[in-house]
């Protein structure tokens, strides 16, 4: 699928919109336009069905080691300042940029790779190696430098061998010498890879000093761990529990990139998962299988997604284990895939921060207390008592929590480009033409049928305006009575609604209307009094 075709289609049909585009736009930030909305909305809507308010806490969940509950928060994106202290992300939540010091471009080190280039006979000393530098495949690394490349091949006169990939952050000095900006295409004038924060700062109150600083939460799961002991204080939710919370996150990405796939505004689906220590294998092994599912239960097709287990070197400092389940997006290179969701066990490190204060793992490979240079801990905790008392095994433990943390427009984006199909069709005049059709699933599609009458007279538009009307009771569905029938077929098939329903001659004898199928294009009469029901137990 071409990336391109979708990107257009998105904004010529009102998917997504770039923000603020008519004063040129504001990388890293995306709006969802009519369509879009509706879609995102649907994904979100279905997740929290799916997890939260269908879920039978009564009997067990196919595949899950015993029952549980499930239950919501909506909390706040400012929050508390100390919250990103003793959760790491204060000091930790960065990547390493660098800078071009003559184009000023920036670059994530670890997106910024370099071939090297040799001239193994030359005989000039000045520039036997050089490392050119940029992001994509090699062939397109090289393409960009194709100028530097020919002069540097005429001054030395002599052939070249290029050598494997590496990052600008793993080079050493000598390297970060030779490096050749991607941009500019200037020679050794790169900064020192640098942290940076990835959170977005904010000022609260009037006053505006760095003791007023707040942050724009990075991640929605922060939110669930502070009130963990709210929910269990006012709801009967015993463990093993989950919380769930749907909310926008805020990441100062350094290069956000591929449509909404790296955003610096977005939304996150997340769920904490609260167990004993001693089920909480078995509960991350049940929750790394049920997401799965769920994107395969709305269509993500088996080869273009996948379950990979992380490395031991991969987790983080917390995690005792973690999944990512990613998509082959069309951006990506063949055989490359983007996450869509990571699934951690992040035992009871959580818990014990906002408990303790800010954690580090110790040589032995236990959870300690960090502490400043005098000692006393780095960043103070709440203090609060946020372990879990099981009255009926008369036992207190810090639970441990699964967390399926999701990105709601990662998830949009894969399921529009799964949707996106070309094929071929005769038009009105039989002429085949070439058919764009959004396939995607009938729960998350934007309008779930669309209603014309065939033509402008003889009563069509009273009665497909009534059975609209009907729809529209319970679905987004949409009414068109403008041009030609066939063309109206193909503007709901970019849009991706499932069916579409035709009031014709017909109707006027037998009270029976057509039904059409947006995918295998199959029509059947149905009655008029039916078609509710008969779109219902359509779209689910
Ligand atoms: N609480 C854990 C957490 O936030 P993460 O892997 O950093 O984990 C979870 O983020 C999900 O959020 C990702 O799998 C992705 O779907 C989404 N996400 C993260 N950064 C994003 C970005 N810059 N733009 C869009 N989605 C993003």
């Amino acid at each position: 699928m071409d990336m391109e075709k979708l990107v257009s289609l998105c904004k010529r049909r009102g998917f997504l919109f770039q923000s603020s585009e008519i004063y040129g736009g504001l990388n890293g930030f995306w709006d969802y336009g009519p369509l879009g909305v509706e879609l995102k909305r649907n994904i979100k809507d279905a997740w929290w069905r799916d997890m939260v308010t269908a879920h039978d806490e009564m009997s067990v969940t196919p595949g899950a080691p015993a029952t549980y509950e499930m239950t919501g928060l909506d909390c706040t994106i400012i929050m508390h300042p100390q919250v990103w202290k003793c959760s790491g992300h204060y000091d930790l939540f960065c990547d390493m940029m660098v800078d071009c010091k003559d184009c000023k471009s920036r670059f994530r080190a670890d997106h910024l790779l370099a071939i090297e280039l040799q001239f193994p006979n030359s005989k000039e000393t000045d520039a036997p190696h050089v490392l050119l530098g940029g992001t994509g495949e090699k062939e397109e690394i090289i393409e960009r430098h194709k100028k530097k490349l020919k002069k540097l091949v005429r001054v030395h006169g002599d052939y070249l061998t290029l050598s494997g990939f590496m990052t600008y952050g793993q080079l050493n000095e000598d390297g970060r010498k030779k490096f050749i900006c991607p941009e500019c295409g200037q020679q050794g004038n790169m900064t020192e890879p640098r942290e940076f924060n990835l959170m977005f700062k904010t000022i609260v109150g009037a006053m505006g000093t760095e003791n007023d600083a707040a942050f724009l939460r990075p991640e929605t799961a922060q939110g669930i761990f502070v009130n963990f002991k709210n929910v269990v204080d006012s709801t009967r939710v015993r463990i093993p529990f989950g919380i769930a919370q749907v909310g926008k996150s805020f990441r100062n990405e350094i290069t956000p990139r591929n449509f909404t796939f790296r955003s610096r505004e977005f939304e996150q689906m997340e769920i904490e998962f609260f167990c004993h220590p001693d089920s909480s294998r078995d509960w991350y092994e049940y929750w790394r299988d049920r997401r799965m599912r769920w994107y395969t239960e709305l269509g993500l097709s088996g080869d273009r997604l996948i379950l990979r287990e992380h490395a031991e070197d991969e987790l983080s400092h917390y995690s005792c284990g973690t999944a990512d389940i990613e998509y082959a997006f069309p951006f990506l290179t063949e055989g490359e895939f983007g996450e869509l969701e990571g699934i951690a066990h992040r035992g009871d490190f959580d818990l014990r921060s906002h408990m303790e204060g800010k954690l580090v793992k110790n040589e032995e490979g236990c959870l300690v207390l960090e502490t400043g240079p005098d000692g006393k801990p780095k960043y103070k905790g709440s203090g609060r008592d946020l372990t879990y008392r099981d009255d009926q095994a008369k036992e207190r433990f810090t639970p441990h929590v699964i967390e399926p943390s999701a990105g709601a427009d990662r998830a949009t984006l894969a399921f529009l480009c799964e949707a996106y199909t070309e094929d071929e069709q005769p038009n009105d005049k039989g002429q085949m033409q070439t058919r764009v059709v959004m396939k995607l699933h009938p729960r998350i599609a934007p309008i779930k049928a669309a209603v014309f009458p065939l033509v402008k007279k003889d009563g069509m538009p009273e009665i497909a305006q009534g059975i609209y009307r009907d729809l529209k009771k319970r679905f987004n569905v949409f009414y068109d009575e403008k041009g030609a029938v066939g063309r109206r077929y193909r503007r709901q098939d970019e849009a991706g609604t499932p069916y579409c329903i035709t009031v014709d001659g017909q109707t006027l004898d037998d009270q029976t209307v057509t039904v059409r199928d947006r995918d295998t294009l199959e029509q059947w009469r149905v009655n008029v009094a039916d078609v509710v029901e008969e779109i219902a137990g359509r779209v689910g």
